[in-house]
């Protein structure tokens, strides 16, 4: 029956924010049940009786065509009476109990963080590193002369002279909102200040006597996570770090699609610049209350983030980045006053943003450099950043090379049949037994492996999806264990010995965990496709290296670098048997978790590592990927498992083609049998 809007459907696209799943929901579903049959748990204390109030969950609104949809709050039933009651009490608005409400319409469903049964997992820890603490912000204490009948100049001009005297600053400027303080703070101190200085050029802030504690915020801006580590600029500690989901995901799960939503939605750009600022305000207060200080007291913040990050922060259309040329509106440095972008920081308080290189590889790639500092090696090192766009570092102390691959967004589980984000319920790790070809499988959550056919597992232990680490070990595993050949084919003669190749016409999946296995009551496979996805995205990344390769004149690297949240998951061996990265001494393949996040922080501490951020953005050499003829050509070499061409002598023992106990294994076991039937 058509509804008042006309639709006649039976059944709605219901999409689910910040896990981006999405399904079909029939009219009429309760929208609690429909996002846990869409593998997404809201919590539900009472059970859906409207009373503990715990299943809140916001409608999106707005057309999404990412998502093909156009999302509306009348696409769900009205309020219940226990809502109205309830949310006027609580003085909340556009919020619904998903368990009170019905499916009427296409919809994109928020789950606020605290709504979240099974809550988002982030790496975010900062590395240790030793830094040289020599900030942009300091603090001075400084006695001023008294003003006098016979003194005639101002109280800042007498400040100012003081601190030239006592402290050799001199062309001092005072920031407009520190200056209606400057008096009441000197007669309050007794004409005793402590003075907060940025660069030793401006005054950002005037306390009375002497006063201690000044901090700073160093930020990744991240397609998928933002981070936020809060440092105390006097002794360089972390004192906390806080991150969160990159709220622009509902508007685009990768960057070309937001860079197109800024393109095609009037309000686009501003709906994708005030979601990133207000979840940096929320960040930087999340960080400042654990560790008991104000965000009055944040006077500085460095920010990195990929190019359409940066833009979008500063509230710039990212529109040419859409394509060649690729033109940037700026690749400088910049020094910004952080209230001109809406930032609750002091009012007065400083930001930087390091430099950027080039039209797709950004300040996040500068402040990996600085952290790793790959122009400082003797041998080659090569860093890769993976997330819907890999960065690519590969240099030595003579030279840098930086290039930035296309790998789309499978390695973050987009793109995979049964893949989501790295959070509990995920598949992390897989393990396939070559004789048996039975998976083994450990969800994020839950500590221990689940062996296949185990049953009545324990809420934790349910499989909701594969999360990029997982589906690149499960492809390593597949071609390890010979259900898949080199050209990443199902070889479907496996079915014969395995009922966990599935074969459908021409296609075959991978049954790796069973519906009573798995949280939705669905089995999680692993199909052709998203072997294939997996083939494509690894091919991008691996075609960039060599491409780098070639241009540095050499034919390996000594040391790989893992660097970002992903990186700390996958596993060097799997990633190398699958040949997303070249061969090399595996215990030379390492991750750094998230390195971009550490050189916002070394740039936060060091305003000397801003000048070599400067002087690495201009020195480092870009090589732009898509005008490199050879990109192709090494791009379909790179298809096959691990490549089609370069040997991968550290792995000459694990390969089903060079191993020499391949005769135990099953592919030339089913070989020989049909061979001798
Ligand atoms: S589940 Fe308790 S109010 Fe919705």
């Amino acid at each position: 029956m058509p509804d008042s809007t006309g639709d006649s459907r039976t059944a709605f696209q219901v999409a689910l924010t910040p896990s981006g799943r999405q399904g079909q929901v029939p009219r009429g579903a309760n929208l609690l049940k429909a996002a846990r049959q869409l593998g997404v748990e809201l919590e539900s204390i009472c059970g859906g009786r409207q009373t503990c109030f715990k299943c809140q969950v916001a409608v999106e609104e707005g057309r999404f065509p990412k998502l093909g949809l156009t999302s509306r709050a009348d696409h769900l039933t009205p309020l219940t009476p226990q809502e109205e009651t309830y949310f006027a009490e609580h003085n909340i608005t556009g919020r619904r109990l998903a368990c009170a409400c019905q499916v009427q319409g296409d919809l994109l469903i928020a789950v606020p963080e605290e709504s979240q049964a099974r809550k988002q997992i982030i790496a975010k820890a900062a590395t240790e590193r030793a830094i040289q603490v020599d900030p942009a912000v300091r603090q001075v204490y400084v006695e001023v002369r008294q003003p006098s009948l016979e003194e005639v100049r101002g109280d800042w001009e007498r400040l100012a002279e003081a601190l030239g005297e006592q402290w050799d600053l001199h062309d001092l400027s005072i920031d407009g909102r520190a200056l209606p303080a400057l008096q009441s703070a000197l007669r309050q101190g007794g004409f005793a200040v402590t003075v907060s200085l940025w660069q030793d050029r401006e005054v950002l802030r005037v306390q009375p006597g002497y006063a201690e504690g000044v901090y700073g915020l160093a930020v990744d801006i991240g397609s998928t996570t933002v981070v936020a580590h809060l440092c105390d600029l006097r002794t360089g500690e972390v004192l906390a770090t806080q991150a969160a989901m990159n709220p622009q995901v509902r508007y685009g799960e990768d960057l070309m699609s937001r860079v197109s939503y800024a393109m095609s939605e009037p309000q686009g750009l501003a709906r994708l610049h005030r979601a990133v600022i207000l979840t940096l305000n929320e960040l930087a207060e999340k960080a400042a209350a654990s560790a008991g200080v104000s965000t009055e007291d944040v006077l500085d913040a460095v920010v990195v983030g990929n190019t359409v990050m940066h833009h979008i922060f500063l509230g710039i259309n990212p529109v040419e980045l859409g394509g060649a040329p690729f033109a940037l509106a700026v690749d400088s440095p910049l020094d910004l006053r952080a209230r001109d972008l809406g930032l609750s920081f002091n009012p007065a308080a400083r930001l930087h943003l390091l430099p950027i290189i080039a039209g797709h590889v950004g300040a996040d790639n500068v402040a990996v450099q600085l952290a790793e500092e790959p122009y400082a090696q003797d041998k080659t090192m090569l860093i890769v950043d993976v997330g819907t766009n890999a960065e690519i570092v590969l240099g030595d102390r003579e030279r840098v090379l930086v290039a930035s691959s296309p790998t789309g967004p499978a390695f973050e589980g987009a793109q995979i049949s049964h893949g989501q984000r790295a959070a509990p319920g995920a598949v992390e790790r897989v393990r396939i037994d070559p004789q048996t070809l039975e998976p083994f499988i450990k969800v994020i959550g839950y500590p221990d492996w689940i062996a296949p056919g185990s049953v009545d597992l324990p809420e934790p232990a349910k499989a909701t999806g594969i999360c990029g680490s997982g589906i690149i070990e499960a492809v390593a595993e597949l071609y390890l264990a010979g259900l898949i050949n080199a050209d990443g084919r199902f070889e479907r003669s496996a079915a014969e010995v395995s009922p966990r190749l599935l074969l459908s016409g021409r296609t075959a999946e991978y049954l790796l965990a069973d519906a009573d296995q798995t949280a939705t009551g669905s089995p999680i496979v692993i199909t052709q496709n998203d072997v294939r996805a997996i083939q494509l995205a690894k091919a991008a990344l691996y075609a960039g290296i060599k491409l780098l390769m070639a241009a540095r004149g050499v034919e390996r690297v000594d040391r790989v670098v893992l660097a970002g949240a992903f990186g700390s998951f996958i596993s060097p061996y799997h990633a190398m048997v699958l040949g997303l990265i070249p061969d090399c001494e595996l215990e030379h393949v390492y991750a750094v978790g998230n390195a971009a996040g550490d050189g916002a922080r070394i740039a936060l501490l060091n305003r000397r590592q801003r000048e070599k951020a400067s002087w690495l953005a201009r020195w480092a050499e870009h090589v732009q990927m898509p005008l490199e003829a050879s990109f192709q050509e090494e791009f379909v070499a790179a298809l096959a498992l691990p490549h089609a061409r370069d040997p991968f002598p550290h792995l000459a023992d694990s390969l089903p083609e060079a191993s020499e106990e391949r005769k135990a294994r099953p592919r030339h076991r089913i070989r020989e049998k049909y061979n001798k039937a």
